[in-house]
């Protein structure tokens, strides 16, 4: 394969304005096109700007600013991509438009010039069926802002030639982005992870556990994520974000893990998209999130008694530790006296189910959210059951927020918020490494990355416990009958065999 130095763009619009800059800065000529004069006029401007405030930041010479601009010359016409190694389309996301585009380009190009598709949701092996060289194809799917999101899916296509794939790669890594491989495969790794934090917290909303303003702080300051599920959804709003739950539901054939909710049709329908509507999720004032107020903590009551169910070992011993530090009246003894309070630390269970195979009494049980540490986090989930009193849901609250943590107080579901959501997460990766969509270290990168999570979802089902994830999967299953919380064979097959998520197979 040529060295790539020239390469051409197609689409002026976000991304590929996007790509003409990093492709600019790290020193290729950069051929521009679109069908739209004034989109490639008005892109260059908008590089020009971008490039000068650089500049004047200090992050880049007022010379290179310059050279950089001069390197993105306007194609007035396709025929001006002839002496191109690559070209990268970014146009509308239509597979007709994208197949004429490949097959009007492969009439101007070279032999060995690779054609490239930024598309997020169409298949790489569809659009290069329309070329007489379909291993010259493949994708290169950016994220928007390109030049902040620093990693490229390079898809390879089902007659993808695997040089074209390490080609890409190898350019990535001079436009100082991380390659991760994938397949062709509906949302590639980064919008098919994605699906396990927006599907589930959708799913706890229309379960009614908790408010969405509750689940996000959740997943925030209980789980380590930066946005909870509702904060991203208003972010990308739902004009795209809901259908591209849709299609990739669709394209894996009604795939229970991915299965969008009812309620996101009916806001889109109602125009409650996001923050760019002024209204979503949440409602914005002068751009700014407004966040209900949340219930402080009630008063501790006189003569409270806790006892907690030494049912789950690990559960009993972080609520007791806990418990302990906040002074809490906590009693021992294999059953709870008849006037104390009860805690039950279950993992994938609901309150309902852990009280009634424990012989419980419902009225006087809560649930507290173990599977993270508690020590140390920045918010704890009580859960209630149907039935639990509202003065014993307050003594709980009261005992648990003693040292001023906030304390979530939820309704009944199998695996909390954060356990549900997480354990979610963590099947979805596992299942696309089982379908060796990528490498359990590009999907880990690839998410990391693209979505910004703490860490990649693999690590995290190692740091939490694999034996515990699939604890709380499999019990939700149970709980719920819905095969969406089915576990992946890589998750089974790893717990079995005590290997790491991380680890492909030996041989
Ligand atoms: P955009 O709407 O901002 O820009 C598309 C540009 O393509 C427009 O300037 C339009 O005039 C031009 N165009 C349309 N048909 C054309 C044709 N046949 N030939 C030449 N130019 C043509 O779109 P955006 O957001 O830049 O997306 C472009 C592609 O990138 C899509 O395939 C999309 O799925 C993909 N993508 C978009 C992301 C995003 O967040 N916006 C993220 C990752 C991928």
């Amino acid at each position: 394969m040529k060295e790539i130095q020239t390469i051409g763009v197609v689409g002026a619009g976000a991304m590929g304005r996007g790509i003409a800059q990093i492709a600019a800065q790290a020193g290729l000529r950069v051929r521009l096109y679109d069908t739209s004069a004034e989109a490639v006029a008005s892109a260059r401007e908008a590089l020009r700007q971008t490039w000068d405030k650089l500049a004047q930041k200090g992050k880049l010479g007022a010379a290179d600013a310059q050279a950089a601009l001069e390197r993105v010359v306007a194609a007035g016409a396709l025929s001006d991509m002839a002496d191109c190694q690559l070209v990268v389309e970014a146009i509308v996301e239509r597979l007709d438009v994208k197949r004429d585009l490949f097959a009007a380009l492969e009439g101007v190009v070279a032999e060995d010039c690779i054609l490239a598709s930024n598309t997020s949701s169409l298949s790489i092996t569809a659009i290069a069926a329309a070329c007489k060289r379909p291993q010259r194809v493949a994708g290169y799917h950016f994220f928007n802002p390109v030049a902040l999101m620093k990693v490229v899916e390079v898809i390879d296509g089902l007659r993808s030639a695997p040089e074209v794939g390490d080609a890409l790669a190898e350019l990535a890594r001079r436009m100082g982005h991380t390659p991760v491989r994938a397949k062709d495969m509906p949302g590639f790794i980064v919008n098919h992870a994605g699906r396990g934090m927006n599907t589930e917290g959708l799913r706890v909303a229309q379960e009614a556990v908790a408010s969405f303003a509750q689940v996000d702080a959740i997943m925030r300051e209980q789980a380590g994520f930066r946005m909870g599920p509702f904060e991203l959804l208003d972010l990308t709003a739902l004009d795209v974000s809901h259908p591209v739950m849709e299609s990739i539901y669709r394209q894996f054939y009604d795939e229970a893990r991915f299965r969008p909710s009812p309620i996101t049709a009916v806001r889109l329908a109602g125009g409650l998209i996001g923050r760019k509507a002024g209204e979503g999720f949440y409602t914005y004032v002068d751009g700014q999130k407004q966040v209900p107020a949340e219930t402080p903590a009630p008063a501790l009551p006189q003569n409270l008694k806790i006892w907690v169910s030494p049912k789950h070992p690990e559960g009993y011993a972080r609520a007791t530790a806990l418990l302990e530090k906040l002074g809490a009246p906590l009693i021992s003894g294999s059953t709870p006296a008849a006037d104390a309070l009860i805690i039950v630390t279950p993992y994938g269970e609901d309150v309902s189910t852990a009280v009634s195979a424990q012989g419980l009494d419902p009225a006087r049980s809560v649930g507290l959210d173990t599977l993270y540490a508690l020590d140390g986090a920045k918010r704890r989930s009580l859960m209630l059951s149907p039935a639990t009193q509202p003065q014993w849901r307050d003594a709980a609250h009261a005992a648990l927020a003693a040292d001023g943590v906030p304390v979530t107080v939820i309704q009944d579901s199998p695996g909390f918020v954060a356990q549900r959501i997480v354990a979610t997460i963590v099947n979805i990766a596992c299942d696309i490494a089982q379908q060796q969509i990528a490498t359990p270290e590009d999907i880990d990168r690839a998410v990391t990355l693209g979505l910004g999570y703490p860490t990649g979802p693999l690590a995290l089902g190692d740091a939490l416990g694999t034996t515990r994830i699939l604890e709380v999967l499999k019990n939700i299953e149970r709980v719920t009958g819905d095969q969406r919380y089915r576990p992946s064979l890589w998750l089974q097959r790893r717990v079995q065999l005590g290997m790491s998520l991380l680890e492909p197979a030996a041989a």
